[in-house]
């Protein structure tokens, strides 16, 4: 199958990946009903078809901190992306930069901080609060080091949401003999992946976190590990620790409420993601797009407000612009994309992505992605 749309990627990606590591991108939290309003609420707005206003010339770039971005949409931080393709992460950060768009690497990823940033461009970093505040200090230090330019801090996971896949799928552990045989079927029945990945696509750590515990052989001891690590004592005071550390800008991720939003710009942060961790924490908090307005309200003029959660077109990401959205983030699509063939596809995803955003602005009359508000949706919608 020619892949067209997200969808598309999606469906490659099931057929090439193990089970476990399909159902463990695909899935949400719980009963995913938040996973299922973050896509069907952006579905649900209506722009409004506008005609005849010569529209030649487009701009659809951003600055972000400085950075010019040629569209307003960046690639998420996704765990693990080195287990979807081989050394997924490089793959997603050289797809990124060909693009001039701005990619996050995850605390947990299979590569590591240094090794994305010798690829090319250095990537954003994304980290959670561990409860090890040295080791924190270390890693901001090696992300400084390697030139990262923004730090995105999660903070909607101080403990993970209940995934139900995870459990059914093996990914949170299998145990005994079935266990085992289970594992190495979902392996040998997946040949491309086993050649590209389990063969050549060593070592698979989290190589960022890799030092914290010399004895971590697979990847479930280090999924241990951070488990054993988020930190739920967190507050805005920690926040202090982290600027302490970090000079550069500070983007907080997974914020839903405009209070907290208020206190992200009182913590002084530059930035927010309005999101819900794509419907993998909260399950039956309400979407990540229906939150926009209100935390646009409260503090768009202090930071910029990004959004992330069921993107799945360039449709979308006018949708979100139109709503007060400064860019977003995609986390899914990517993954499938790099499951379904690596870089060429990722990098085909986001000119998809760019034609959509491009078509839609034609088709609504908004010539300068950055002017794109509220009058280009039907206020019916
Ligand atoms: C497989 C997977 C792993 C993720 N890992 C992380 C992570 O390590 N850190 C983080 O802040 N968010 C993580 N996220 C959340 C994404 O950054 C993003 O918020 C979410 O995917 C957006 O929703 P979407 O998938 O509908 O685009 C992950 C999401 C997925 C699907």
């Amino acid at each position: 199958m020619k892949p067209a749309s997200v969808n598309d990627y999606r469906e490659l990606a099931r057929r090439r990946l193990p089970k476990m590591f399909f159902e463990y991108i695909d899935g949400g939290s719980y009963a995913e009903v938040t996973l299922g309003r973050n896509v069907s609420d952006l579905e649900a707005l209506a722009l409004r078809q506008r005609v005849m206003r010569d529209m030649t010339s487009l701009d659809m770039s951003v600055e972000v901190f400085g950075q010019k971005m040629t569209m307003p949409l960046g690639l998420a931080p996704v765990g693990m992306a080195g287990m979807y393709g081989r050394r997924g992460e490089v793959q997603a950060a050289k797809a990124a930069a060909e693009a001039g768009v701005p990619f996050c690497l995850s605390t947990v990823g299979v590569c590591s901080i240094e090794e994305v940033a010798a690829a090319g461009t250095p990537p954003w970093f994304q980290l959670y609060m561990l409860k090890d505040r040295g080791y924190m200090r270390e890693l901001l230090a090696r992300a400084k080091d390697a030139g990262c330019p923004v730090l995105v801090f999660t903070v909607d996971l101080p403990i993970p949401g209940a995934r139900y896949r995870d459990v059914r799928s093996g990914f949170t552990g299998s145990s005994g003999v079935s266990g085992a045989l289970n594992t190495a079927w979902q392996g040998i029945s997946h040949p491309e992946w086993t050649w590209d990945v389990w063969l050549n696509g060593r070592p698979h750590t989290l190589g960022s976190v890799s030092g914290a515990i010399p004895q971590g052989r697979s990847v479930t001891d280090f999924l241990s590990w951070i488990a054993r690590n988020f930190d739920r004592s967190v507050t805005w005071a920690d926040l202090d620790f982290v600027r302490q550390v970090w000079d550069g800008p500070i983007v907080i991720k997974g914020v839903l409420d405009p209070e907290d939003a208020r206190d992200a710009v009182k913590a002084g942060a530059q930035g927010v993601v309005v999101s819900n961790h794509g419907g993998r924490q909260l399950d039956g908090v309400r979407s990540s797009v229906s939150a926009l307005p209100a935390v646009v309200d409260a503090v768009g003029g202090d930071l910029e407000v990004f959004l992330d959660g069921g993107v799945r077109s360039g449709l979308d990401v006018l949708k979100a612009l139109s709503l007060g959205a400064k860019a977003c983030f995609v986390g899914r699509a990517w993954a499938y994309a790099l499951g379904a063939g690596g870089q060429p596809m990722i990098s085909k995803m986001l000119g998809t992505m760019r034609a959509e955003l491009a078509t839609a602005m034609i088709l609504t009359g908004c010539k300068v992605a950055r002017d794109a508000e509220k009058s280009l949706l039907d206020v019916a919608s």
